[in-house]
């Protein structure tokens, strides 16, 4: 199964091996997608990617790479080492234009590259007080974010289901959408704050939906995620 038939992408957020290993496997036939991330990533490096490579599954290696553009690039050279290469990789799209290039050059096709716009966890009040023109609301910030990393050939943007129709307008149809700040109707926020329901984020144009606590802290993880595949049948 791949992302292109499943559009979820399930976010292995855990420095423990044995317990991601576990949750890989309960999961594997029910999503398109793993995301190894930074807390997963950190505690076990390419061997610990490549187990989590051995299910079958596209990943999405999510490190949201954000330095400068020689620093940014070299970084991305040498993650494209990794067999099998990962299907998604980020940056931080506040990186900045010449970042942004450089990066898409380091990955040369080899993996889609994605710009983080606004993180979820983020709303207006934040934004205003890390300094961000208050102007404009996080909606607009994204979508300007989301034109500068198209501008500089990035392949989509994580983004907010909230700022998904803005980024939409502005960048097209082609422009990949990953959707983290997913919550089951009636599900715990938690530490996100701009969230939507899988139903609500697809409908809105989410090409991916990623999803992690909802799925991963689930006694039944097989069964949580088999529940919001079928809350997104039509
Ligand atoms: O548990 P939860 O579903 O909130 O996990 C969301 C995942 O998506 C985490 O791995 C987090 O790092 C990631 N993410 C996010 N917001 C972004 C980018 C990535 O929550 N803007």
């Amino acid at each position: 199964m791949t992302y292109i038939d499943n559009p979820i992408c399930v976010a292995i957020d855990t420095p423990d091996l044995k317990r991601a290993e576990k949750l890989a496997d309960s999961v594997k036939n029910h999503v398109g997608m793993l995301k190894v991330g930074m807390e997963f990533f950190y505690a076990h490096g390419m061997p610990g990617y490549k187990a989590m490579a051995a299910y079958g599954i596209p990943l999405f290696l999510d490190l949201k790479l954000h330095d400068i553009p020689h620093t940014v690039a070299a970084g991305l050279s040498s993650l494209m080492q990794l067999e099998p290469k990962p299907a998604i990789i980020d940056v931080h799209a506040t990186g900045g234009p010449a970042m942004l290039a450089s990066a898409a050059k380091a990955v040369n096709g080899r993996a889609k590259l994605i710009a983080v716009t606004i993180l979820t966890s983020l709303d207006d009040n934040d934004l205003s007080a890390s300094g961000f023109d208050n102007s404009k609301n996080t909606g607009e910030h994204a979508a300007s974010l989301a034109l500068l990393a198209k501008a500089n050939n990035i392949d989509g943007v994580v983004c907010s289901p909230h700022d998904l129709v803005g980024i939409r307008k502005v960048c097209g149809d082609d422009f990949l959408t990953i959707v983290p700040g997913i919550r089951p109707q009636g599900s715990d926020t938690q530490d996100q704050k701009r969230i939507a329901t899988p139903r609500a984020a697809m409908d809105a144009g989410a090409d991916i939906l990623v999803i992690g606590r909802a799925i991963t802290g689930a006694n039944d993880p097989a069964r949580a995620t088999q529940e919001i595949l079928d809350t997104l049948k039509s």
